[in-house]
């Protein structure tokens, strides 16, 4: 199959849009802007290949005779030299800063809406323009508006010569070599495409790479970004292409700039065309009719916004007929055939009342922000959490800063973000805001709950409670992971029930939970809130608990480092928690045979196994030992039967957005198949679980020939044991 970059290599003129070679004094002034325009392009695209790609794809000679060409026709029109000469250029990209890009269509914004009034109004504008009644049909493309940052990508003969952004609309910077990295951006384009063909879309962040990045910068010490755009502008503008090229940038296309030819005559099948030319499009553009069906898609895109796996900042209604959208045209910076119906904003800025400390069933101090109560997307927001010691301080453990360095105080006025189910957090200090007399926030060498010093292990950065058992906070957080969902999981005991319990001092320790019906059956149904019938209930659930899985109870036990996977490897591994308790008893130290089978378990390391030790050892056996002794039985694990599962010793990475399942259920459930889950695709991967708005990962499976398959399937085959 030929390509068009086979046929650009053949031709090094890179370009069949050539120039009349007439003398200057003969150009017309649009003939003369049009040139400009053209070696504008040309120019550029031949220094990106000279200085930093640095295969020049233009002979010097031609190169110095095209820069002339410009210098001339700049001297006979000098009203028409662009922001971006050739003639002010030395170098390219490379040589401190990028070069300007005037765009040959203004980048335009959009108007916004705020409520369905507004899209009522835009929808009555658009007709009364075009001279459409109310009740006449008339359709709009509703698509996602992506939260990242505006690109046109000029492609001629199907090669991508020049990419820019959005810049004041007029003027954008050349940023193509960067953006040659972005793997949802084709470098060329099947030879069905237009000789010229400008596609504009967003750049933007998925959370989870945005996640991965920063606890990536963090580790290096490198600076960390406040959300996914901001990641994506900063990795985009990078003098260096090299470092574009190691974050996860993506790509959706959206619209169209100068084009030798129409794609369609509707805006939906043009977006449609270019997904058949290589472009990532987004999946949730929907053509819908009149605002009845714009508001309709704004409800269903608002109700998916959690689930997405990127940020979207509103719904964007397009009129879809072509000749329609040119009828409308457009005003200064905005199009008439367009608006963006806003949702809730998902940062908000307001003031920190104070600060306060949450002890966790491990004993780690985290700090929460107590806010003057805000709306954020959508949602009244009066906690935030702060992280930890470093996260307050703005400086991360190994000497890298975190929000340049701004420490966040009692009394700041701070920008606070959430997003979907996120755990609203604060992501920035306006320091020009802060109160006089404002102090560094100290934080506490003691726990506040019991007074035991806190300390902070070195390259920990979390500062933990030293009381153990002791403390009441840590007793309390231990007995609501006890009960909750992956650990013993019983029906009518939730958090709110173990606070109340606690506090009366009917329960301090797992084992009193199944002695609670002997010791206060009876007063329970006398208690505010509860009945016979309820006290009733409650027993029962705790009683059917008392034949527990091995797997829930080792979860149970809150152990450090040791999660629901973790739980499964070790009882898939021994099997019987008999096995497991007379092999950690027969180990006098950190060393021989015993210690060597447990951290040889695949996915239990030295920190791990460390502290599965510590929980069967001391005061923490003594309440295991008394907990298994009120239950009836401790149900054996299955093993998996490695020999014969398909998944044995395969390595499966699970990617984008699953439906059906947790993240945490997906790995346990593969593991417990004896694959094995890794977190990255390289060739030693054997099959990818790609979920919705699954990118780079199942992209570089698709490069490496690695089988992809998608939730159903993946849960069809474990379910079918193939
Ligand atoms: S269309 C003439 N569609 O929103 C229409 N823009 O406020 C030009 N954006 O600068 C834009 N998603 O960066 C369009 N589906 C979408 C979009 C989108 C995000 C951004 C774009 C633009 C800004 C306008």
């Amino acid at each position: 199959m030929s390509n068009c970059f086979v046929r650009q290599c053949k031709s090094p003129s890179m370009t069949n849009l050539s120039y009349p070679e007439k003398p200057v004094r003969q150009l017309s002034e649009a003939e003369a802007r049009n040139e400009l325009g053209e070696l504008a392009i040309r120019l550029a695209r031949a220094d990106y290949d000279y200085h930093t790609r640095g295969e020049p794809d233009l002979e010097d000679a031609e190169y110095d005779r095209l820069k002339q060409r410009n210098r001339d026709i700049e001297a006979a029109w000098p009203r028409l030299k662009r922001p971006d000469s050739p003639s002010d250029r030395v170098g390219a990209p490379g040589s401190g800063a990028f070069a300007k890009v005037v765009h040959r269509v203004r980048m335009l914004s959009l108007d916004n809406a705020f409520t369905e009034e507004d899209v009522r109004n835009f929808d009555s504008r658009v007709r009364s323009h075009l001279g459409l009644a109310d009740a006449q049909p008339l359709t709009y493309l509703a698509e996602p508006k992506i939260d990242g940052l505006s690109l046109s990508l000029r492609y001629e003969a199907c090669a991508l010569v020049q990419a820019a952004t959005r810049g004041d609309g007029e003027v954008g910077e050349d940023v193509t070599a960067n953006a040659l990295m972005i793997a949802d951006i084709p470098a060329t384009l099947p030879e069905s495409a237009p000789q010229l063909l400008e596609v504009r879309g967003e750049v933007y962040m998925s959370h989870e790479d945005f996640e991965e990045l920063n606890a990536r910068q963090q580790a290096r010490g490198e600076k960390t970004f406040a959300n996914p755009r901001n990641a994506a502008a900063g990795s985009l503008r990078q003098l260096d292409a090299r470092i574009t090229a190691s974050r996860p940038l993506r790509f959706f296309a959206y619209a169209l700039g100068e084009v030798s030819e129409q794609l369609a005559d509707s805006q939906s099948r043009a977006v449609r065309e270019l997904r058949s030319h290589g472009f990532a499009v987004n999946d949730l553009n929907r053509t819908c009719m009149g605002a009845d069906g714009m508001i309709e898609r704004y409800r269903e895109i608002e109700l998916r916004r959690g689930e997405l796996g990127y940020d979207i900042d509103g719904v964007v209604y397009k009129v879809d007929d072509l000749a329609l959208q040119s009828r409308l045209g457009a005003r200064s910076t905005t199009p008439r055939w367009a608006t963006a119906h806003k949702l809730p904003s998902e940062t908000a800025f307001t003031r920190i009342r104070d600060i306060e400390i949450q002890v966790g069933r491990t004993g780690a101090l985290s700090p929460v922000a107590r806010l003057e109560p805000v709306t954020v997307g959508g949602v009244r927001v009066s906690n935030a959490t702060l992280h930890n010691e470093d996260y307050i301080k703005g400086r991360s453990g190994d000497g890298g800063l975190i929000r340049e360095g701004r420490d966040i105080r009692v009394g700041d006025r701070v920008e606070v973000y959430r997003a979907g189910d996120v755990i609203p957090k604060v992501l920035d200090v306006d320091i020009s805001a802060r109160p006089e007399k404002s102090a560094p926030y100290a934080f506490p060498e003691t726990c506040p709950e019991c007074d035991s010093p806190a300390v902070r292990e070195e390259g920990d950065s979390v500062t933990r409670c030293t009381g153990g058992m002791g403390c009441p906070a840590q007793a309390v957080e231990r007995l609501k992971h006890f009960v909750s969902r992956g650990a013993f999981d019983i029906e009518g005991l939730g958090a709110k029930q173990v606070e109340q319990f606690y506090e009366w001092g009917w329960i301090e320790e797992p084992a009193d939970i199944f002695e609670l019906e002997k010791g206060r059956g009876n007063e329970l149904a006398d208690k505010f809130g509860w009945r016979e019938k309820s006290a009733a209930n409650l027993f029962a659930a705790i009683q059917v608990r008392k034949r527990i899985a091995f797997q829930r109870l080792i979860f149970a036990l809150g152990i450090r480092h040791v999660g629901e996977s973790a739980s499964a490897l070790l009882a898939g591994h021994y099997g019987k928690f008999e096995s497991l308790v007379a092999s950690i008893d027969a180990m006098e130290s950190m060393e021989g045979e015993k210690w060597d089978e447990l951290t040889g378990i695949d996915g239990i390391g030295d920190v791990m196994a460390r502290s599965v030790l510590e929980a069967f050892r001391g005061e923490s056996r003594r309440a295991l030992d008394r907990l298994v002794s009120v239950l009836d039985e401790v149900v054996d694990a299955e093993r998996p039967d490695v020999a014969s599962s398909p998944f044995a010793g395969k390595t499966v990475v699970f990617t984008g957005t699953l439906e059906r399942m947790t993240r945490k259920e997906a790995k346990t459930r593969a593991e417990a198949a004896g694959a094995r889950v890794s977190g990255s695709v390289s060739v030693r991967t054997d099959l990818v679980v790609a979920g919705a708005g699954a990118g780079s990962k199942a992209r570089k499976a698709a490069t490496l020939g690695v089988e992809i398959i998608d939730e159903d399937e993946w849960l069809a085959r474990i379910d079918s044991g193939n």
